[in-house]
């Protein structure tokens, strides 16, 4: 790509252009560090100075726990899937860092399944609600449960892009394969511009065994799409939400904290070279 063409792009980038990357973390497995790799990408994301919003679809709304008590809570996403649904801006809640916001969840999300089933737009409801906003944010982070039904498919068919984190432990692949079959579902029909972003190692323990064993495994598997930085077990992201905390205010030390950082690097390098590459496959 020409100089010219990668700094026209770059002009291109800027609020407002469509651009946004929405970026859905899924894995229908329970427990492989979804909800810790939400909050820490989106909060490193945001000290990076991106605007961030990042969005809890998970009924037990633990990304939502992690920043506001449950009674502070007026509207959540449930709101967002209802017929005159409340606008995102009304669910958006600032946090400490001026360029991090939260959409919180609530229990009543995992009615929607049976309240959605037969609705023709049952799957369109997230990306209907998020249109009007993308120009206000550089990334979207959705958090999902630990399911492939409807609140993932609705991340999915908002999203630009799929992050899997995987855990580093027997059968951690088992599973994947139904993941990818609803993501190529997706691009087949409602949103074929989704790509995956990556596949990141989680709860890593260098002192295992099962650990190096299953990176490999990984490694064999996703080749490329694999992340160079591997998020390893670590104390004080376990603590940090029942603080009310970030890893980078609550231990910015620390080793969670550092891997975070690396994984938003790597994100923020893969998204622009996709930019990149979409852009030259336009203009070709
Ligand atoms: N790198 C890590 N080091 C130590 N503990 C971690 C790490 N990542 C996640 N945990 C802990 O493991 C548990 C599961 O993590 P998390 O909630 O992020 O997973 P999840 O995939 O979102 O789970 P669910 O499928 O239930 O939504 C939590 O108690 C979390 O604090
Ligand atoms: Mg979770």
């Amino acid at each position: 790509m020409s100089e010219a063409l990668y700094i026209g792009l770059r002009l291109r980038l800027g609020r407002g252009t469509g651009l946004t990357c929405v970026l859905s973390i899924a894995n229908q497995k329970g427990g492989v560090g979804k909800t810790t790799t939400s909050i820490n990408l989106a909060a490193a994301l945001a000290l990076k100075k991106k605007r961030t919003l990042l969005i809890d679809l998970d009924p037990q709304a633990n990304t939502s726990i992690a920043f506001f008590s449950p009674d502070e809570t007026q509207f959540t996403t449930y709101d967002l899937f209802h017929e005159h649904g409340c606008e995102l801006a009304k669910v958006v809640r600032p946090t400490k860092d001026p360029n991090l916001f939260v959409a919180p969840a609530r229990l009543a999300l995992a009615r929607l399944e049976q309240q959605l089933a037969g609705q023709f737009d049952a799957p369109y409801k997230l990306k209907d609600a998020l249109a009007p906003a993308l120009k206000d944010y550089n990334y979207i982070v959705v958090d999902t449960p630990p399911a492939l039904g409807i609140l993932t498919v609705n991340a999915l068919v908002a999203s630009t892009h799929l992050l899997v984190p995987i855990q580093a432990a027997y059968f951690a692949i088992e599973g994947t394969d139904d993941l990818l079959e609803t993501y190529a579902r997706i691009r087949s029909r409602p949103n074929p511009d989704l790509k995956v972003l990556g596949v990141v190692i989680t709860l890593y323990d260098k002192r295992t065994n099962i650990s190096r064993d299953t990176h490999e495994q990984i490694r064999a598997t996703f080749g490329d799409a694999l992340f160079r930085t591997r998020i390893s077990k670590n104390v004080r992201l376990e603590e940090s939400p029942a603080y009310k905390e970030t890893i980078f205010t609550y231990a910015p030390k620390s080793s969670g904290a550092e891997e975070y950082r690396k994984l938003a690097q790597e994100v923020l390098q893969r998204v622009e070279e996709d930019r990149v590459a979409r852009h030259s496959q336009d203009a070709a």
